[in-house]
């Protein structure tokens, strides 16, 4: 594939492991991001990788004036749209900054998009807008709903999505909807860096093993589920990425619009998760079973059958891998991008 990929959110942690994915796939990368969520030194450590440049712009998604000046400037030929706020309790507590960064963000980059006949994009969803499933495994045909302001701003932009295909047969949108990224890349160059507490559980999990979280609260150990922990779709964040390249040779093999849940099918409870990363470090976990957390769910992992057909993906990587290269990631960035340049 010789076309140009512009990626928004390019240096947060989805983002960063997708660009080198596509850049060693033999594509260019215009990289874009507004700095709220990541560091700029990320692009330096993706060039690094990749050994190949990525170009680079501090750019806001709603800055229409920004975007329509970048886009006259490159020949891009398809869109991943990372850029966005995903803290499902400061959704709670903002829900017009997630609204306006989210949904009004997707808005203005559609508007920009569709001005420079722009229609292939491939959209970063969530397994979120399953809300509390029904059953699982989950299959993309499973109700949807939400349950917080940053679910609801995914499923709002789902719909926009969907709208807009709808108008045109022109544009070829791939929704991806994520369920648990986990680990980082293997060379522990680039992983996730959660700013002040982590509100997900590998990080907290990294954090506790390399001495800066005292203990992992485990919230809930009464869920009907096999050890009374959640149950959740872990998934590498490589084989996340890769999943993006996929969506994109599909896109620009043909018309049409798609969604799929990108997860790997098994469901790892949480206790589960920490005896591997133990095994994983070689450093002891401590634990404490507190209560369960205000919106959790007991057990949400993927029905993947839907990505192996369309896409011709899998995830590959194992729950121990994501451990390893997340453990990689955090001896060797112990204060993630921050203190070590
Ligand atoms: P992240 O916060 O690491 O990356 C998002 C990036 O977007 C950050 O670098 C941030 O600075 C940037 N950004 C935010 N608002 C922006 C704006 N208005 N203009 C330009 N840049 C902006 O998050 P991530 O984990 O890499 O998630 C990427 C996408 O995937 C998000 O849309 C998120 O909602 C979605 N997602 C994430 C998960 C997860 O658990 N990590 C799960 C499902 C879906
Ligand atoms: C996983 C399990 C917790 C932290 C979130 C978003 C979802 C999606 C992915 C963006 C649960 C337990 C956690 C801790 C714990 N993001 N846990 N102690 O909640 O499945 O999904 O990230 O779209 O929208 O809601 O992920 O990593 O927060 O939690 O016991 O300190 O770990 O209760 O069972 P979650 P998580």
């Amino acid at each position: 594939m010789q076309h140009t990929i512009l990626v928004t959110g390019a240096t947060g942690y989805i983002g960063s492991h997708t660009c080198v994915c596509l850049l060693q796939a033999g594509l260019r990368v215009i990289a874009i991001d507004n700095l709220c969520n990541s560091s700029p030194q990320v692009i330096a450590r993706i060039e690094e990788i990749a050994d190949r440049a990525l170009p680079f712009a501090q750019l806001d998604i709603r800055d229409y004036a920004a975007l329509d000046a970048l886009l006259k400037k490159h020949a891009i030929d398809a869109v991943i749209h990372f850029a966005g706020l995903k803290a499902v309790g400061e959704s709670m507590s903002q829900p017009l900054r997630y609204f306006d960064n989210n949904v009004a963000g997707s808005i203005t980059l559609l508007r920009a998009l569709a001005a420079h006949d722009i229609k292939t994009l491939v959209f970063s969803s969530s397994a979120t807008v399953y809300g509390d499933p029904q059953s699982v495994p989950i299959a993309e045909t499973a109700p949807l709903s939400a349950t917080n302001p940053y679910g609801r701003s995914k499923l709002m932009v789902e719909q926009i999505l969907s709208d807009l295909a709808r108008s045109d047969e022109g544009w070829r949108i791939a929704t991806l909807r994520y369920f648990n990224p986990a680990g980082a890349h293997e060379s522990g160059r680039i992983g996730e860096d959660p700013h002040g507490i982590p509100n997900n559980l590998m990080p907290y999990v990294a954090q506790v093993a390399i001495g800066r979280r005292a203990y992992l609260s485990i919230f809930g150990g009464d869920y009907p589920t096999p050890d009374g922990t959640g149950v959740r779709d872990f998934i590498h964040v490589m084989d996340l990425a890769y999943g993006h390249l996929a969506a994109l040779q599909r896109l620009f093999s043909g018309p049409g619009c798609f969604t799929v849940n990108l997860g790997t099918g098994s469901g790892v409870s949480v206790l589960q998760a920490v005896r591997a990363f133990e095994r994983a470090s070689g450093q002891t976990i401590r634990c404490r079973i507190s209560a369960r957390r205000a919106g959790d769910i007991a057990a949400c992992y993927a029905s993947p059958t839907a990505a192996q057909t369309l896409l011709a993906w899998r995830a590959e990587k194992s729950l121990d891998q994501m451990c390893a290269d997340q453990w990689r990631w955090q001896q060797a960035n112990p204060d993630g991008y921050g203190q070590t340049h």
